[in-house]
């Protein structure tokens, strides 16, 4: 394929539909990759525009304000893993591939509702037979050791390729029940997927709306089950936006959006998602947990909406993975606080409970509740998680439940 391609033809799901349609069209222009979509798109009865104000419904060329692309398009191609994976699978060919390359070479079962080809009449999906867990696993391992794959194994790699993040992942099926699968890394320091594990089980008994998990055991490694809510159980699929592009961000901006705040994010709630009052709650609920259980790669990508062509609406929380941790003091990765104020404590935090519309006791309430279910909870899920004693004592007090995090509280 090509290095450098100079157009790609973007395809959609459109809602309830189980057949992907073609949209329009991506062509490269050096700094910029434009949009315009196709005659036969804007002609369509059920047509949505694929994110506004970003994308609007009108003919002609469109041009992203900032950023090399629309972050729509964006949210849908791979990330750091899926790159690093698909570098692999080229080498001896040129090192430089261009924005197009990535999103044509990438697998088509990737994140929302798009996917990207190279004809605009046929659709031919890219990486679609399903593959066990066992060998997935195995092609982790030989990415990190740069083993030479079977030809098997290298198409076992499209299943992951699309997705986004940094951590190396998969896609696959149980049954009609689609779900991502996070590999344990060579270079883990803690035991990493169980520590994930253990604070998406605790952020759903807390009563967060949390993306269903489940732990598995592959080749003597920990793989975490993510259920994927951008698909129907018929065969679906459903167009998700970052926070990163709703907050009209993108990566150039600086590391995962150095700009992008809660507070900025708590601002387009109000205005453009259903249920403003209930989504601000809850966004304050997780950022509440996500101090206390010392995730603080909370970024700009770790939080994402639906978009059904009009509203934004929340999806279930994921990638709730308290991080490694020298000392005390931490900082969330967005600002939760109008003055830029960032400081992983939860009294913090409620100071600012005006800006996600609750009171500081309606706020304190959260948070208590939180305290509660993971004081009560810890010993019950780090036993599904089957942590060892020592992984439980380093984690205890260090990620979950740091002093610093309840300071002042
Ligand atoms: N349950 C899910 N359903 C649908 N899409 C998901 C789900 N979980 C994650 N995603 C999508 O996949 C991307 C990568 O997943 P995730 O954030 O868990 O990976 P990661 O490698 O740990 O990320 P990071 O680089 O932030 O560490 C997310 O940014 C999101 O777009
Ligand atoms: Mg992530």
């Amino acid at each position: 394929m090509d290095d450098h391609p100079a157009e790609a033809f973007v395809w959609v799901w459109l809602p309830g539909a189980t057949e992907p349609v073609v949209v329009g069209r991506l062509v490269d222009r050096g700094s910029v990759i434009t949009f315009t979509y196709g005659r036969s798109y804007l002609g369509r009865p059920n047509a949505i525009p694929l994110y506004l104000p970003e994308l609007p419904f009108r003919r002609g060329e469109l041009t992203p304000h900032s950023g090399e692309i629309a972050g729509c398009v964006a949210d849908a191609g791979p990330d750091a893993w899926g790159r690093r994976v698909i570098e692999y699978q080229r080498i001896g060919e040129a090192a430089e591939l261009g924005t197009l390359a990535y999103l044509l070479a990438s697998g088509s079962n990737r994140a929302s509702a798009l996917d990207f080809q190279e004809s605009a009449v046929d659709y031919n999906p890219r990486g679609h037979d399903l593959v066990p867990l066992d060998e997935l696993a195995e092609t982790v391992d030989r990415i990190e050791s740069g083993i030479p794959l079977s030809p098997a194994l290298e198409r076992a790699l499209h299943h992951g390729s699309s997705m986004g993040g940094a951590r190396p992942k998969a896609v696959l099926a149980d049954g009609v029940q689609q779900k991502i699968a996070k590999f344990t890394s060579a270079t883990d320091s803690y035991p990493v997927v169980k520590a994930e594990y253990v604070a998406m089980e605790l952020a759903h008994r807390a009563g967060l709306s949390v993306a269903g998990v489940s732990l598995d055991r592959v080749l003597g490694k920990d793989v975490l089950l993510v259920d994927r809510f951008d698909r129907t159980l018929d065969g679906g699929r459903k167009l998700v936006v970052s926070a990163l592009t709703i907050l009209g961000l993108h990566d150039a901006d600086g590391m995962a959006g150095r700009y992008a705040t809660y507070s900025d994010l708590a601002f387009q709630i109000r205005s453009r998602f259903t249920d403003p009052g209930a989504t601000l709650k809850e966004l304050f609920a997780r950022i509440a947990f996500n101090i206390m259980v010392g995730n603080t790669d909370d970024h700009a990508r770790n939080h994402a909406a639906f978009w059904d062509g009009t509203q934004l609406s929340l999806t279930p929380a994921y990638d709730i993975c308290p991080q490694n941790r020298v000392g005390e003091e931490a900082a969330q990765a967005m600002a939760f606080g109008d003055n830029g104020d960032r400081l992983s404590q939860v009294a913090r935090c409620i100071a600012h409970s005006d800006i996600y519309h609750l009171t500081a006791e309606q706020a304190r309430e959260i948070v208590d509740h939180q305290i509660d279910i993971i004081h009560d909870e810890w010993a019950s899920v780090c036993d599904l998680a089957e942590l060892t004693k020592a992984d439980r004592d380093r984690l205890w007090g260090r990620q979950f439940l740091n002093p610093f995090a309840l300071y002042d509280y």
